[in-house]
């Protein structure tokens, strides 16, 4: 049923005419429904086949070497399953919610069925907390460059779609679909993310701040971070995003050696090699949170 729920929604990534959907018995598929997915096609003969667990690779060619490796997406679900970053996940719902409470767009709140996206959706966490945060009917199409990951997620939550998709490249996605992105910890191209939304869509944005994880990245020796993240995403906003919200979460967390490790094997500190014996240690956590609307 996921990969049907994009129905309707993506291009195809050679030609970017529309891609179709077709069910094992030959139907076109023009409207989410619980049906199984086996091919999607364009009109001009490109095709391309889910794989077993139910994604749809759209980036054609191999991934490039700083999409998440299966041993980081294993770390990672470990990691958010244990609900250390629980707090999080519900201030992202939180703060979703209530803007999309607020639509300027009356059409907004007409539209039979609202649309949420994410952005490196990793192992689908985020996205499903906000799912579950809707009281309308919402459906969830999320991509990542990393086939182990748009794995894991669809593995997880036979809810969304999942494709695997490169943020830096034309996305295979009709434009001003969605009235929610969400782009976490994740490269953000505000140019497509714009065009991707509706008129009076929301763009809910997730930066660590330069002191997340401040005492751990001194301990361990980790990847520090630029001080000057959200001054440089600000300075490069399109005209058409407005600001809406900008709120700092913090709070302190005690982990377990098994949490530190999956938290340090998660990220990009990965590609530099395991910790040897991650200790116990005080996690401060502390993450930007940016609501941006489309204004026109
Ligand atoms: C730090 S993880 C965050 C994952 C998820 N948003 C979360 O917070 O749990 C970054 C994610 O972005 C993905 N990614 C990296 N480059 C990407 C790109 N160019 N396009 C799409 N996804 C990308 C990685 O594979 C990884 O899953
Ligand atoms: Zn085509």
């Amino acid at each position: 049923m996921s990969l049907a729920l994009a129905a309707g929604r993506l291009l195809c990534p050679v030609c970017r005419s529309a891609l179709d959907l077709w069910s094992p018995s030959g139907h076109r598929i023009d409207r989410p429904e619980p049906v199984p997915v086996e091919r999607a096609a364009c009109a001009q003969g490109h095709s391309f086949d889910p794989a077993a667990s139910g994604y749809l690779n759209l980036s054609g060619r191999a991934a490039p070497a700083n999409a998440d490796s299966p041993a980081m997406v294993r770390a990672r679900h470990r990691f958010l399953a244990s609900g250390a970053y629980d707090r999080l996940a519900q201030a992202v719902a939180d703060h979703l919610t209530q803007a999309l409470a607020e639509p300027p767009d009356p059409a907004a709140a007409d539209r039979p069925v609202r649309a949420l996206a994410e952005a490196g959706v990793g192992t689908g966490h985020y996205l499903q907390r906000c799912l579950e945060a809707q009281t309308a009917p919402t459906l969830a199409l999320a991509w990542d460059v990393s086939p182990a990951a748009a794995r894991q997620a669809a593995r997880n939550h036979p809810g969304m779609a999942l494709l695997v998709a490169d943020t830096w490249r034309p996305l295979p996605l009709r434009p001003a679909q969605f009235d929610g992105l969400l782009c976490l910890f994740a490269p953000r191209h505000l140019l497509q993310f714009a065009d991707l939304l509706a008129p009076g869509g929301v763009l809910l944005l997730g930066l660590p701040e330069p002191d997340h994880l401040a005492s751990l990245r001194r301990r361990l020796n980790l990847i520090g971070l630029r001080p000057d993240k959200l001054n440089r995403l600000l300075a490069q906003l399109p005209d058409r995003l407005t600001v809406v919200d900008s709120s700092r979460l913090a709070y302190d967390l005690a982990a377990s050696p098994e949490q530190v490790s999956d938290l340090v094997m998660m990220g990009p500190n990965a590609f530099h090699g395991a910790v040897a014996a991650a200790p116990a240690a005080e996690l401060e956590v502390r993450v930007r949170l940016l609501t941006l609307r489309r204004t026109s």
